[in-house]
């Protein structure tokens, strides 16, 4: 996958606040749709289960959400389904088809992957980009790419 190549659109946000990251992955739950998969990429710490949170509330989601760091997967219901993942842990792109995080790309609720580098090659082609790069103490830059459609390449 070549993120540059095959971004259709994109924008960036500057987030100077856990609740600014937060706000901004609620923008995002209204961007995304049924079967919507987010690579969602950034070292420990740049907040990519803080942006969940803010996806999460975007989905009418009222659990507490927590890192699936150990679970691999963590389903939540929502005004759709939502699977968070965490490939951190994960030693092959095998574990995670065994876990049934790759069927779960091709289902119905909303997949977001952190640590989507890990398992790069069961990403699907149409899948949005999120990054979050730190860039201060309480600064992120969050990097939203979305793909070419796939019928119009
Ligand atoms: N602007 C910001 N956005 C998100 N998190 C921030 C921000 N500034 C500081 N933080 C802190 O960074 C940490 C992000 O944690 P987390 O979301 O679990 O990161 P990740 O899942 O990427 O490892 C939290 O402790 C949070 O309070
Ligand atoms: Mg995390």
């Amino acid at each position: 996958m070549n993120s540059t190549e095959r971004a259709a659109f994109r924008f960036e946000r500057v987030s100077a606040s856990p609740l600014e990251t937060l706000e901004i992955g609620e923008e995002l739950a209204a961007l995304l749709w049924r079967g919507s998969v987010v690579a969602l990429r950034g070292t420990l710490g740049a907040g990519k289960t803080q942006l969940v949170k803010g996806l999460a509330r975007g989905l009418g989601i009222p659990d507490r959400i927590t890192s699936p760091t150990y679970t691999i997967i963590s389903e939540y219901e929502g005004t759709l389904p939502l699977y968070h993942m965490d490939a951190y842990r994960l030693r092959s792109e095998e574990e995670f088809i065994q876990a049934g995080g790759e069927e779960l790309f091709y289902g119905e609720g909303i997949s977001v992957v952190e640590w989507s580098e890990r398992i790069e090659g069961l990403i699907p082609g149409d899948a949005v980009l999120a990054e979050i790069d730190i860039t201060g103490p309480e600064e992120r830059r969050v990097t939203i790419q979305y793909p070419a459609r796939r019928e119009n390449p």
